[in-house]
């Protein structure tokens, strides 16, 4: 395998605190690193670089862990700016228009739905993303489910069943009934194409005794668990989430003290949607008191037709300095290291010997320009380690 070494780094963000300033974030100034194909093999001071069969002079450039988008609803069909629309307007969002993006992704064609997911794929790649992970929930049948899960299955291995989205709107006064069919058939076909189960635990969604049913019969298929919980009120999704060691619950808009200590106590990250807070008009989560709190916290793109047609990191990171509390270095960290840790992975989202080659160069000196520099193209490069090929974008 061929060894590249990476020379002149302006700034090395590693996430590792053994090396560098031995902080969280790992620094090294003008730092090198030497990679293969897959995987970090050396990170230390220019001077003391090791030789390699390849170098590249980075000429002070930053490099950065590629982010890990821990949450995404990418592949679905159609599009709802009328409803972004109406929302700047005032207009409240409650979840109501996922059904119209579920008969837009029904009636698409696989292959309309693949090169669509490509597509968004491709923009995040753009942005920095590495790992990605991918939810279905725009079908609501059986089958449906299970081919939006094999179509995200092409692009990642973080693949989540989320056939518990809204009610199928063939169910809309049937709730035990379909509760029961995501639970039983619908999860019998759904958990071998998955790694993780969701819930959308909310007022208009399910409820805590729903969402445990559901949770709990996706536990026993061998998925591990994610929430949606607090986004538009105090659900009691986090509480469930916690309790069920769930690996992430996610928005968090609405937290009570209690939430916020549970999770500080927990194994369970709080993932941060800021993207959704902008596209829907909804206050933002003050995300510097659960890093005080010491909260393990995540940053996530949540792209969807919906609450958040987003697919730039460096826009979600910009929206938690400014709207969140978060410095700069807590939201890279939240995007990259948080991420992971809301996947419960150790392989990615940090730059330590041992992780994979999966990282991000900047055009830029300094990571903080991704929130100082909002809306600029500043990824020069994403470098991801090579992988079995269906987890190309
Ligand atoms: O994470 N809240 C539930 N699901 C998505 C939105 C889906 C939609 O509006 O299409 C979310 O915000
Ligand atoms: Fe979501």
């Amino acid at each position: 395998m061929t060894t590249t070494v990476l020379r002149h780094v302006g700034e090395l963000t590693t996430n590792d605190s053994s090396v560098g300033d031995c902080g969280p974030m790992g620094r090294i100034f003008d730092a090198a690193m030497v990679v293969d194909d897959e995987w970090v093999l050396w990170v230390g001071p220019d001077d003391q670089a090791p030789s390699a069969d390849e170098s590249i002079d980075l000429d002070g450039a930053a490099v950065i862990p590629g982010f890990v988008d821990s949450h995404t609803h990418l592949v679905f069909a159609g599009e709802r700016s009328d409803e972004f629309e109406a929302r700047m307007a005032g207009q409240r969002y409650d979840g109501g228009g996922i059904t119209r993006t579920v008969q837009a992704t029904r009636a698409a064609h696989t292959s309309e739905l693949e090169s669509l997911t490509r597509a968004r794929m491709t923009e995040l790649f753009a942005s920095g993303v590495t790992t990605v992970e991918i939810k279905s929930g725009y079908d609501l049948t059986v089958e449906g489910e299970a081919r939006l899960l094999e179509i995200a299955g092409t692009f990642s291995d973080e693949v989540t069943f989320l056939g518990a989205h809204v009610l199928a709107p063939e169910y809309a006064h049937r709730r035990d009934d379909y509760v029961a069919l995501v639970c039983d058939a619908m999860l019998d076909r759904c958990a071998p194409l998955a790694r993780w189960a969701d819930v959308f635990c909310e007022e208009g969604a399910f409820s805590v005794d729903e969402s445990l049913a559901i949770l709990s019969a996706a536990s026993e298929a061998g998925l591990g668990l994610r929430v949606h919980g607090n986004q538009l009120g105090h659900s009691g999704g986090v509480a469930l989430a916690v309790e069920l060691d769930a690996a992430s619950v996610d928005h968090c808009a609405f937290l009570s003290d209690d939430d916020v200590y549970q999770l500080a106590a927990s194994n369970t990250v709080a993932t941060l949607l800021p993207g959704a807070e902008f596209s829907t008009r909804a206050p933002y989560p003050d995300a510097a008191r659960l890093v005080r709190e010491g909260v393990t916290i995540a940053l996530a793109s949540d792209c969807n037709p919906g609450s958040s047609y987003l697919t730039n990191m460096g826009v979600v990171i910009a929206l938690a300095v400014r709207e969140m509390g978060l410095s700069c270095d807590e939201a890279l960290r939240a995007a990259t290291w948080g991420g992971a840790r809301a996947l419960r992975r150790d392989d990615v989202g940090h730059l330590g010997v041992g992780a994979r080659a999966d990282y991000v160069v900047l055009r830029a000196p300094r990571a903080a320009h991704l929130a100082y520099r909002l809306g600029a193209s500043l990824v020069a490069e994403t470098n991801r380690a090579s992988r079995p090929p269906t987890l190309e974008p």
